[in-house]
């Protein structure tokens, strides 16, 4: 195979980019993201501020721009993301309790059944796991409705779109360590419990060096029962990064459960780091780490 998505299509998995519905009109972009790529993300038209920017009203152009990119091309969709501490709307931020928790379940609900059908995979949690040695909860205005803030999210998002996987989606997840163990944990918990969890999101942003367990551990969340994908790939340049890229990716392919692989924008000039860590240049041209992919692919 010549490019990204039909090479991981080989063993049935996508290839995918995260994508911001204002490039699309940019030729060399589009040409890029309609060769190589069989799934798309949105960046951040999906996002809780993007979506529903007044309390109920909600808006979708943007979202549906990128989808009907997509599907028009037959490219899946992942969706990012339903609850997040980040990217809350003016009025969310400032509500709390039982009005902060019913706002956020109808926005699960709302957003979920307007996508109902088009969603290979949603996000319906994203970086609700402290950073650091505690394995815990990070503290935010969801988290302070009740620690059930994340289950009662994967029911109201099941209920709303069946037929789509739903996966927990972190950072900083990329061996065996307290925040990954505490995600193990709760997903554990969640398949004892019959808490509808399909997948985990292994955001993987990463610097000039690789944990020597990121396979071990995508392994050791397969053998839950649910999906992995790595969903935010992006590699800091100057530091091994072809390598990097390439382990990473074969680390995926080793992994049954490992469905697809997601780089965070597709030009290092469309990245939200400064660090040139896509698999395109500036210029549109394919980099090392492009070929080092392709070809563990
Ligand atoms: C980033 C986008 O790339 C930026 O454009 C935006 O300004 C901030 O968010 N983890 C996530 C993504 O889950 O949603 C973030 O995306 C990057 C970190």
């Amino acid at each position: 195979a010549t490019t990204l998505g039909a090479a991981a299509a080989q063993s049935g998995r996508y290839f995918g980019a995260a994508v911001a519905a204002n490039r699309l009109s940019d030729s060399q972009y589009a040409t890029i993201l309609n060769r190589e790529f069989n799934s798309v993300v949105a960046e951040n038209e999906m996002k809780w501020d993007a979506t529903e920017p007044q309390q109920g009203v909600f808006n979708f152009t943007n979202g549906d721009r990128i989808v009907n990119h997509a599907s028009s091309r037959g490219m899946s969709v992942r969706g990012h993301a339903l609850l997040w501490h980040a990217q809350q709307p003016g009025w969310a931020q400032n509500m709390s309790g039982s009005a902060l928790r019913n706002a956020a379940i109808n926005h699960v609900t709302r957003v979920a059944s307007y996508y109902r059908g088009k969603i290979h995979s949603w996000d319906v949690v994203n970086e609700a796991f402290a950073d650091g040695g505690s394995g815990g909860r990070r503290d935010s205005n969801l988290q302070r409705t009740g620690n059930d803030w994340i289950e009662a999210a994967f029911r109201a998002a099941r209920a709303a779109d069946p037929g789509a996987k739903l996966c927990y989606n972190d950072y900083n997840t990329d061996g065996i360590n307290a925040k990954s163990t505490g995600i193990y944990n709760m997903v554990r918990d969640f398949k004892a419990r019959g808490v509808p969890i399909d997948c985990v999101g292994f955001q993987s942003h990463l610097g000039t060096t690789l944990a020597s367990d990121y396979q071990a551990n995508l392994q050791r969340f397969a053998d839950l029962g649910i999906d992995v994908q790595i969903t935010e790939l992006d590699v800091e340049q100057g530091g091994n990064q072809a390598s990097i890229y390439e382990r990473v990716t074969r680390a995926c392919l080793a992994v049954t459960r490992c469905t697809g692989i997601t780089v965070w924008g597709v030009r290092d000039s469309d990245s939200w780091r400064s660090d040139n860590p896509l698999l395109f240049d500036r210029s549109g041209n394919k980099k090392a780490a492009y070929n080092s992919v392709l070809n563990a692919l």
